[in-house]
């Protein structure tokens, strides 16, 4: 559920008009819901109440000041992945020991960043990484809370390119080798050992994947127990999907995602931690656009609009479905004709949607790309010389910009001229 809807013909917002929004920052721009953050939020922290736990918000969908503040403030954690979110997570007001640093590949000075900040737990991935987490820990006199990221060997079942619990893919140590990785973690100074950690993967339709990773888990504790280790926190990762289209089958519930873990994995008595990013902020965002032209091509309708594949990058990356509304809601009854859905970008890929069953829409149209909260900004670039996409977000009736579009002399301004030019 989410507070974007129809009132007086045209699409809100909550209590705000999106054509508000648009006339007044310019499009293309990404609008998000407060009640739809806390309603998911909510909704997925119900979900673990019977077993001690802590949403740590992957912050990576929607890593905006304005978006982090307004979830810690309903209690969550965060996961960051690099110093840059680490440290935009306390700007935000996130406590170091609410955060979770996951990622492949962290270095020595996130490491040292993360440490001197104060951190809840590193999500180790390798024994390289371990070692010189070890080392940095070491040099601060201090010592790293650690859950080493296990791979499952499982299939998510989401599309290849977010799917991370497979042997082939880079990511975690293998289930085999586990309980040697973590007699070396025991070993090494600067390095205690307070948990696992698992992500098997992005935007899951179906709870199997993740029960059989959990049921991996569940095995692997008592072993690491009794090699004298204390695993007192269990990392599930995020994952769990949202609907992006009305036609396709619902994914699973949070409470039925909820009810999976404690079956799989409450007997353990660990305190359980889930990093959701999509889930929470997925369907809190609309990205809003403007038609530029309707352009007849050869047998194809072109709809060409002033967002691009800069702007959301989704469709061309995975192919991603995302439904694309007018946000002046169509008379009853009118017709409706495929068009193509393009961005102005110089390469074909910039196609938001072939064949797309539209109403008919006029230069000047506004449009909605519905559940672009989760890695649509987060994604965003400044190819073609486009200014970075800004971000709004509601609550009630006002409306704050929470990030800006830079002006031409920003984006300008950020190249320097060597002096031998
Ligand atoms: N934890 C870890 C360690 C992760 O790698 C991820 C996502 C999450 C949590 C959050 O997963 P979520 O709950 O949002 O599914 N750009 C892609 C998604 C990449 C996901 C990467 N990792 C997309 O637009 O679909």
């Amino acid at each position: 559920m989410d507070h974007f809807h129809y009132r007086d013909g045209t699409l809100f917002a909550e209590g705000v008009a999106l054509c508000d929004i648009a006339a007044a920052v310019g499009t293309p721009v990404y609008v998000y819901s407060t009640a739809t953050l806390v309603r998911h939020f909510r909704v997925f922290d119900e979900a673990l109440s019977g077993l001690p736990h802590l949403v740590c918000y992957a912050m990576k969908a929607n890593g905006n000041l304005a978006v982090v503040r307004t979830l810690a403030g309903l209690g969550a954690g965060v996961d960051v992945v690099s110093a840059g979110e680490y440290l935009k997570a306390r700007a935000a007001g996130v406590a170091g020991d609410r955060i979770v640093f996951s990622g492949v590949g962290k270095t020595r000075e996130e490491m040292r960043i993360a440490l001197s900040g104060g951190i809840r737990q590193f999500n180790v991935e390798s024994e390289a990484e371990l070692r010189a987490l070890s080392e940095v820990a070491s040099g601060l006199g201090t010592s790293a809370p650690v859950a080493l990221r296990v791979n499952p060997d499982v299939d998510a079942r989401t599309h290849d390119k977010i799917s991370t619990g497979r042997k082939e893919d880079k990511f975690g140590i293998p289930l085999a080798r586990a309980r040697a990785v973590y007699a070396e973690a025991a070993a090494l100074p600067g390095i205690a050992v307070v948990g696992v950690d698992m992500h098997i993967g992005s935007q899951l339709t179906d709870l199997a994947p993740f029960e059989a990773a959990y049921g991996r888990l569940a095995e692997l504790v008592p072993l690491l127990r009794a090699d004298g280790h204390a695993i007192g926190r269990l990392d599930l990762g995020g994952g769990l999907g949202i609907p992006y289209a009305a036609s396709n089958a619902p994914p699973p519930l949070p409470a039925e995602y909820g009810a999976m873990v404690a079956r799989t994995l409450g007997h353990l008595g660990c305190e359980i931690e889930v990093e959701p990013g999509r889930l929470i902020v997925g369907n809190a965002g609309v990205l809003l656009a403007r038609v530029i032209y309707v352009k007849e091509g050869e047998g194809r309708r072109f709809l060409i609009l002033d967002a691009a594949m800069n702007d959301l990058v989704r469709p061309a990356m995975y192919g991603a479905h995302h439904d694309i509304v007018p946000v002046d809601a169509p008379a009853a009854g009118a017709a409706a004709a495929p068009f193509d859905v393009v961005g102005p970008v110089c390469e074909s890929s910039d196609t938001f949607a072939r064949g797309r069953m539209l109403p008919d829409l006029a230069e000047g149209a506004l449009v909605a790309f519905r559940s672009a909260g989760a890695y649509g900004a987060a994604m965003a670039s400044e190819y073609n010389a486009r200014p970075l996409v800004p971000e709004v977000l509601v609550r009630d009736d006002h409306f704050a910009v929470i990030r800006a579009r830079p002006t031409f002399d920003d984006l300008i301004g950020r190249d320097t001229l060597p002096p031998w030019l």
